[in-house]
């Protein structure tokens, strides 16, 4: 048991630190009853950059206000109304604040430690500084951040002193940007091609690099991927570009004869379609074991025919899976040597499915 005094002063920290989630205060304190009957924060995109919106519902309707990020005189008013509760969900974990009659109980869950890093620290954890100016230009919420963090820890350690890289299905251009950040960062004269099928988010994005004074540097092209007519890249990025969307990338990529590609899948629905179609089995009468296996079953097959392709190819977990559920990450690095696996062809008859990047492969060969 702690004091509230302490608690408080705890949860404001992780109200005001950019791995904020979501908050929600809600319930009553033997000493008074708040203004409102819930109160919720997290972190949202408006044109402006990033707010913190807060949700407050006083049990008749609820009203919205955007406050700017670290505005503590607004954090502090919210925390000295009397609530019962407070969940607060990080990036590291989530902390519960219960009071009590005799002071205030704190169940914490994930690494959030007692006491928070302090700001140097946090930016020693992130490859990019969560403070960069950059993030007020590009937005996205801390959970996007982290992910991105940690996508470009996994890009390779030895890089050319000139680069192109092209970032498929690159939607609002988070990973884009912070690519272009962290590669120009380490000396690298790097340009950065962000391809998605919507005009709007080219405009917006080509809106942001000119207010970063890149657009020389970061441009975009609205397009699918297969058909973006861009200048061969040295590497591909594809960051949960949905369903066979990877496959395109994949095969875009081995088309283009990228030195590197690094694509994390998004949901995985082809072969999980193919699978409910022709096979009953113990593995995939279930649909929630089905989708799992077709997870399986998809980037097990994309990496056996990267490996055919003249490719090396790791799949690993790219974040922790408390972050986002699609965590795996397939590395690749052209070798010029194909090793074709016997178990591939032996793994689609078997299952009966034909993933979009085999019959990709094919048309292109
Ligand atoms: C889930 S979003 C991911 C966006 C971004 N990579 C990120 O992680 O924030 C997937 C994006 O892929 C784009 N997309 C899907 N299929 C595509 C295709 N065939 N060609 C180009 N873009 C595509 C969508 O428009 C969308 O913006």
């Amino acid at each position: 048991m702690g004091s509230l005094e302490q608690a408080l002063d705890e949860v404001r920290e992780l109200l005001l630190s950019p791995g904020l989630i979501r908050a929600v205060a809600s319930g009553q304190r033997r000493d008074g009853t708040p203004a409102v009957r819930t109160a919720t924060l997290r972190p949202i995109e408006v044109k402006a950059g990033q707010r913190w919106q807060l949700v407050t519902d006083d049990g008749q309707r609820p009203t919205t206000v955007n406050l700017r990020p670290g505005d503590r005189a607004e954090i502090d008013k919210l925390l000295a109304e009397p609530f019962g509760s407070w969940v607060v969900e990080t990036s590291h974990g989530t902390v519960r604040l219960q009071t009590t009659k005799k002071g205030a109980v704190m169940h914490r869950s994930g690494q959030v430690a007692a006491a928070q890093p302090t700001t140097h620290d946090r930016a020693k954890e992130h490859l990019l500084d969560p403070g960069d100016p950059l993030f007020d230009v590009i937005g996205g919420n801390a959970a996007k951040r982290r992910q991105v963090d940690a996508f470009l820890r996994q890009l390779p350690a030895d890089l050319p002193p000139t680069l192109h890289v092209v970032d498929l299905g690159c939607g609002n251009a988070y990973l884009t940007f912070a690519a272009y950040r962290y590669l120009s960062s380490k000396g690298i004269d790097v340009r950065l091609t962000g391809i998605d099928l919507r005009e709007d988010q080219r405009a917006r994005n080509t809106e942001v690099a000119q207010r970063l004074g890149w657009a020389d540097r970061v441009r975009f092209v609205a397009a699918s991927i297969a058909d973006a007519e861009v200048d061969r890249p040295d590497m591909v990025l594809a960051l949960h570009a949905c369903d066979t969307a990877t496959d395109d990338a994949l095969a875009r990529a081995v088309q283009w004869q990228a030195r590197w590609i690094l694509a994390a899948p998004c949901c995985h629905k082809d072969v999980s379609r193919q699978l409910r179609r022709h096979q009953a089995s113990l593995l995939t009468e279930h649909g929630i074991l089905r989708e799992r296996f077709a997870d399986v079953l998809t980037d097990a097959v994309r990496g056996a025919l990267l490996r055919e392709e003249g490719y090396a190819v790791e799949v690993v977990e790219f974040i922790d899976s408390a972050h986002t559920p699609r965590n795996a990450l397939i590395r690749a690095v052209q070798t010029g040597q194909s090793s074709p696996d016997p178990e591939l062809s032996r793994l689609l008859q078997e299952w009966q499915v034909k993933p979009a990047l085999a019959t990709l492969l094919e048309a292109q060969r």
